[in-house]
This record gives structure tokens, sequence and C-alpha cells, in this order.
């Protein structure tokens, strides 16, 4: 994309049309209605930038990384070592601390398992920290993903320690009051931006209290690294997660950030081939971090892909997109509450927001307005979202998501509001 533009000026109408011309889906027609791609939070459309950089790799560099002698595996090695340092930058890690996983849900797993291996005896006393016995407390919240609960629920099963849930307030916020570190918390794992609400959570103040603890934070930034400027050390965080399909990447290719001396400290969660220095039948000795937590061949093009995407996303500016987000996401919380007979979940809450909101139609199961909505082109989420104790808490079993990208547009919001009066019409669910 090329823009005549300042790099804070905000996104003009203009520049949109111009960036979309950059994602060749966006002018597909689903139901004979052009698309209105509202379903971002689950997975971002692609441009050709990085549709590109993966069929360039695969055409004329395709080779397995950090094990051949030959001249296409030294290349394809050092543009997977750039896509690192890529990510590194765009999140203000070093590019040690940066781990290719296959998503964020693998990213926490890594974390959880390192853990637990260490609990029984793996890693040495370098590994002292990541110990959990009876007694230690694993804190998280009521409204995460359930990729960052149902690990931690695991960990603690497997070596004894207690879970601990920030609960939530009846508008879906977090109870900061309530925030259950305790001397006995080891870690805190906690989203940065509700997939569900849409709300920037206020992490600073959760990240203080584990610091006073001397508890570890990792932080669940899926729904942040996309839509905001991130940096991970002014956030003070441990370690943090994210996916690259959410951020205009492939599927397949996420990333762990870990603190240097946390990752060095750690042990394996995979193993196998590189990863490993010495090996013989009864034992091995790793490579240090990043290598010893990517055990098999990696997914190169991938990275390379994604690190396409996060050019593209720096070339557009990170401040502009969150501002662009920031005004659409208030549309759409505007726009749902001015509809009778919409709840619209977390409206309450005093946060910034991104461009996602969730909406219960009472007397409408989500499926039927997603499927209505489908009619007209709109493609938005439905059902839990992967959050079912945030629904159950809110006492809504499932809701409809619409979220937006930097390609999406007040128009597009403007007829998914339409599209949601409609469907209310349709039922005659009016209150
Ligand atoms: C907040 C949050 N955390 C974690 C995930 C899991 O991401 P993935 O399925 O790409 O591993 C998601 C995906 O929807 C998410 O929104």
């Amino acid at each position: 994309m090329s823009s005549s533009t300042t790099a804070d000026a905000p996104l003009a109408e203009t520049d949109i049309a111009r960036l979309r011309e950059d994602f060749p889906i966006l002018h597909t027609q689903v139901n004979g209605h052009p698309l209105v791609y509202l379903d971002s939070g689950a997975t971002s459309q692609r441009p050709f930038a990085v549709l590109d950089a993966e069929r360039e790799f695969a055409a004329t560099l395709n080779a397995a990384v950090h094990r051949g002698a030959h001249t296409l595996a030294a290349e394809a090695t050092e543009v997977f070592e750039d896509a690192r340092s890529t990510l590194a930058r765009f999140i203000g890690a070093g590019d040690d601390e940066i781990v290719w996983t296959s998503n964020a849900t693998e990213a926490i797993n890594l974390v959880a398992y390192a853990f637990s291996n260490a609990t029984v005896g793996r890693g040495g006393p370098a590994a002292e920290r990541f110990r959990l016995g009876q007694g230690d407390e694993i804190v998280t919240t009521e409204m995460e993903h359930h990729a960052n609960l149902i690990p931690w629920q695991e960990l603690a099963a497997r070596t004894g320690a207690t879970l601990r849930v920030i609960p939530l307030d009846d508008d879906g916020a977090l109870r900061l009051d309530e925030n259950r570190i305790t001397a006995r918390t080891k870690i805190l794992a906690v989203t940065h931006v509700s997939n569900v609400l849409g709300v920037i959570n206020p992490v600073d103040q959760l990240v203080a209290a584990a610091r006073d603890v001397g508890a570890l934070v990792l932080l669940d930034a899926c729904q942040s690294a996309p839509h905001l400027p991130l940096d991970v050390r002014a956030l003070d965080v441990d370690f943090a997660v994210l996916s690259g399909h959410k951020m205009l990447g492939p599927t397949g290719i996420g990333a762990l950030y870990g603190r240097r001396e946390l990752l060095e400290a750690m042990p394996p969660f995979l193993t196998g081939g590189s990863m490993i220095t010495t090996v013989t039948t009864t034992q091995a000795e790793y490579l240090p971090p990043p290598q010893r937590f990517e055990a098999g061949t990696q997914r190169v093009s991938q990275a390379v892909a994604l690190a396409a995407a996060i050019d593209y996303l720096s070339e557009v500016g990170m401040p502009r997109i969150a501002a662009h987000e920031a005004a659409l996401g208030q549309r759409l919380v505007d726009g749902l509450t001015a509809i009778d007979g919409v709840r619209v979940l977390g409206v309450g809450i005093d946060l910034p927001r991104v461009g996602l909101a969730s909406f219960d139609i009472p007397g409408i199961h989500s499926h039927d307005v997603g499927q209505f909505l489908d009619d007209r082109g709109i493609a938005v989420r439905v059902g839990h979202h992967c959050a079912q104790p945030l629904h159950r808490r809110l006492g809504v079993t499932a809701s409809t998501r619409a979220s937006t990208y930097l390609y999406s547009t007040e128009a597009e919001v403007d007829a998914f509001l339409d599209g949601v009066a409609a469907t209310i019409d349709f039922f005659g669910v009016r209150s």
C-alpha cells in the first residue's frame, strides 16, 4: 500500500479504499452480495504482499532451515531468522526472545508444559522457578479464551497447584479489587484484549501486583498485537503469545515472546530434531533458546509470510490502525446499543476498545442471527467464541460477534447494523 498521508494521520476513506485493493478476498461476492467481512477477530484476511511472500519462498528458496550446508538451506535459514527479527522489532523484543510456534494455543501450552516438566525435575537447578506443587497458585481470569484457561487447568491438575480465577463484575470487567494474586502466586496468565468484549484490559495494574510478589506474567496478546502498538518491555511482561493468522499472516504460525533469562532456564516442551547439541541413546543436551523450543522441521514459508504481514502493518502504521479501529468499535457499540432488542455485552465497561463487539438478541439464537446476516453477505462469528465462563457470567450461552480490521469501513459497519435491525424485524422480537 502507498499512502499520501502522514504516519500519524487517521486512515482516510481514500487510504482504506486503496489498501482494500491489496486484499483479493474483499472483492468476493457472497450469496449475491459484496462480502462484508466482520470476522477478523477469528482470522484476518491476507494482502497480496503476504500471499506473494509465501509463494515466492516456496518457488525460489524452499529448504529446511538450520540443517543443510547447501546454498538454498543457508538462504532459507537467513530469511527465517530475518522474519524472527522482524517480529521481535514489532513487539519490542530481542531476536532470541522469539520462539516460533504453530499458533498462540501452542505457545501457551509450551509455557505450561515447561512448568510441568520442571516440576518433575527437568531443567535442573536453573528451572527451580518453574516448579509447582501443593500450595502454589496459578492465576488467570474469568474472561479468558479457552486457550488461556485449559492449559492452566491441566497444569494445576498435573502439579497439585491451585488455579485461582480473577472474577468479572456484572458488566464483564475484571474485578481488579479481587485480583487473587498472593505470595503463593507463581504465574499470572491474562488476556490483553478480550476476544468477546473488545475491551483493552488495564494489565499494568495486574502486572504490578504480580511483580510485587515475584510472580511471572504471561500476556495473551492474540487480540492486541494485530490491532494496537505492542511493546512487551514497556508492558513488563515475562511471556506474550500471538497468532499470525489474526494479523494478516497465514495460519500455522504463531509466536511466544519470553524474557531471555527465563527461556534460558526453561526446560523444553516438544523434543526431537533441531533442538539439540549432542545426543546419545540415553540422553541429550539442548541448544540455547530459541532453538531449544523449536523441535522438528520449521514452518519457514509461514514465518516469512508473517514477516511480510508485519511489514505491511508497519507501513500503514499501528497507531493509525488502532485509531481507525477504535472509531469503528465505537460505531459498532453505539449502533448496536441504539437498536431496540439488542443487548451489547460489556457495554457498561469504561475502558478503551478495539473494533470488536458482541451482542445477544433475547429470543433469537446467535446461529440464526449469523445465518440471517450471511444471507446478506455479512460474515460474523456466532457461539461462545471459546469463552464459555465469560458468557456464563453474563447470563448468556452464546452471542454474535462483529470484529473489524484495518480494511473495514464505516459503510460495512452500517450494513451490518442494518442487517441486525432487519434480523429483529424478521423474527419479530423487538421489545
Ligand atoms: C484472546 C485469544 N487468545 C487465544 C486465541 C487462540 O488463538 P489460536 O487459535 O490461533 O491459537 C484466540 C483466538 O481466537 C484469542 O482470541
